[in-house]
């Protein structure tokens, strides 16, 4: 496996490195592969590829947390050491907010925490007037110029989802901003909100203090109406506490979305090792409940990936972590090839089932792109038409496929003709992934942003036997999928290439490795 298939888990929660080790926390049910009795879980790792797991770091045993430790984020001080802020659930129900520090700071694995007596620090009241129940998900916490710690808590008021601000002179004592730092209406609760600064000169993480020249902030919100992460990229004005898009962004819509799979409840944090950003996802499973049950376990985490600002300034661009590539084995190489329209080539020489695939398509013909229905707006719906002969595209990979092609799941870029420009659209469809399973199997989409005059069209793909992370664009477009083939598992499991478009391509670039098995329990 190359992630964490843990049972029961959920949201990621307070990552981050610390004296030289990386930390994640997950929202984690120890008696049942269902929601309830959370718990922060807690694996350190010196890689963010193989994990040791140690004893939950929070449980639930103080008044202010005794119905579930809930999601939260941890924020290093300035003397290095970190602190959790999570939200409980206490007595009455209601979501509060609570501190945890460590009780011994010279254990880099950070065994044991302490949850102070003057918990909880953030609390809905008569005064505040803030929703008990939907009161959640405090973020890392950042240092403003004024010397003010500040973060933000997701929230709603009637539909109108809100993220209030926080501020504090010594993390202990906490009062309200006048205004939330971000709101919109009907937009429903905003889960596990992140605000973070992105550099406007390069690939370079900034860490979540910086503000000013050199950075854009990008704010995220994880909607419960819908279970898509959002964000929107601005400015964070630290003298009115307000976040204000830029004009142009998309403001918490659902095109604009970490993952247009399943991704979910997600969490960044700075790794100051390498001066890079870092984002982890849930990936939750298709099944039901009683599936899980049965199985034993739900839910993992998506491999962590680098999170950057593309040099447009308009959107950001995501890649698996470099460290990844330490489990590739056994490359193989495919030479330039042609694909003709109506081909399938098998990829040999890899397990199918567990594969990092790197393909890149050049189009020769564009002018013969079909053209684009401007009435259709969601890349998800033209997705759903499915993979049927096309003129320009459908190409891409049916992986985890079985060998007589009865199963498979197929990823794959199309191409249209609009006005002006081409589009690109990219696809993870899985109406065929599964002989056995008949229900819940998506077809989603997303637009890539490249044009194909002038760049190959590029997809990463990572296979781990239920989980395909594709990569469009170089990072552009992200769609995860969860799969349970039948057929196509294990040895069973195939590769191949395919061109259902009426115009041949040609593949520029096509690396593939069989991956080994993380090490994770
Ligand atoms: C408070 O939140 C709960 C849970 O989402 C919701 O059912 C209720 O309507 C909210 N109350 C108000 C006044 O918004
Ligand atoms: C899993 O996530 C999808 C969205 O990707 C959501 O529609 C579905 O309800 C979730 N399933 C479960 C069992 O939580
Ligand atoms: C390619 O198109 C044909 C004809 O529409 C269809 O039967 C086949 O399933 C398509 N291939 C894929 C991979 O969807």
């Amino acid at each position: 496996m190359l992630c964490l298939d843990i049972f029961g888990i959920s949201d990621p929660n307070g990552p981050m490195i610390y004296k030289g080790t990386y930390h994640l926390f997950y929202q984690y049910n120890p008696t049942g592969a269902v929601p309830g009795n959370i718990v922060w879980a807690h694996s350190t790792s010196k890689d963010l590829i193989n994990w040791t797991p140690h004893p939950p770091a929070l449980s639930r045993d103080t008044p202010h947390d005794v119905n579930g430790c809930w999601s939260g984020s941890a924020t290093l001080l300035p003397s290095g050491e970190p602190i959790l802020v999570y939200t409980g659930v206490n007595t009455e129900n209601q979501q509060v907010q609570n501190l945890a520090i460590p009780k011994n700071p010279s254990d880099p694995n950070l065994i044991d925490w302490i949850k102070p007596q003057y918990n909880p620090v953030i609390a809905p009241t008569q005064q505040n007037m803030i929703n008990a129940t939907s009161f959640r998900d405090p973020t890392t916490a950042w240092l403003g110029r004024d010397g003010l710690w500040r973060l933000i808590v997701g929230n709603k008021i009637g539909q109108n989802g809100r993220m209030l601000m926080f501020m504090s002179r010594d993390f202990v004592h906490w009062f309200q901003s006048k205004n939330p730092l971000y709101s919109r209406r009907d937009t429903g609760m905003w889960e596990c909100p992140d605000l973070y600064p992105v550099s406007t000169g390069g690939e370079g993480g900034a860490e979540t203090s910086a503000v000013g020249r050199g950075v854009k902030h990008v704010l995220k919100a994880s909607m419960n109406d819908g279970f898509f992460d959002t964000y929107a990229i601005g400015s964070y004005d630290d003298g009115k506490d307000v976040f204000v898009p830029e004009r142009g962004s998309l403001r918490l819509d659902s095109r604009m979305r970490y993952d247009h799979g399943k991704f979910y409840a997600s969490k960044t944090f700075f790794d100051g090792s390498v001066k890079r950003r870092v984002l982890w996802g849930w990936i939750n499973e298709s099944t039901d409940a009683a599936t899980d049950i049965s199985k034993g376990w739900s839910g993992l985490q998506a491999i962590p990936r680098k999170i950057w600002l593309h040099k447009s300034g308009k959107q950001l661009v995501q890649w698996p972590v470099k460290e990844i590539e330490k489990l590739r084995e056994g490359r193989v190489i495919f030479p330039t090839k042609e694909l003709k329209g109506g081909s399938v080539l098998e990829i040999s020489g890899v397990t199918a089932s567990q594969a990092d695939v790197e393909i890149s398509f050049e189009i020769p013909t564009l002018e013969k792109a079909e053209e684009m229905d401007t009435s259709l707006t969601d890349p998800q719906a033209i997705c759903s038409y499915g993979a049927g002969k096309g003129g320009v595209g459908p190409f891409g990979l049916l992986v985890l496929a079985s060998k007589d092609l009865q199963e498979y799941t197929a990823v794959y870029f199309r191409v249209f003709r609009a006005k002006t420009r081409y589009v690109v659209i990219m696809c993870s469809d899985q109406s065929r992934s599964s002989l056995s399973l008949d229900y819940d199997k998506p077809t989603y989409g997303a637009f890539v942003d490249v044009d194909p005059v002038k760049e190959k069209l590029s997809l990463r793909t990572l296979i781990d036997h239920s989980i395909v992370e594709c990569f469009g664009g170089d990072g552009k477009a992200c769609i995860t999928a969860r799969v349970y083939p039948s057929v196509a598992i294990d040895g069973g499991a195939h590769l191949f290439a395919f061109n259902n478009g009426t115009y041949d391509i040609k593949i520029s670039k096509l690396a593939a490795w069989s991956m080994k098995a993380a090490q994770i329990n």
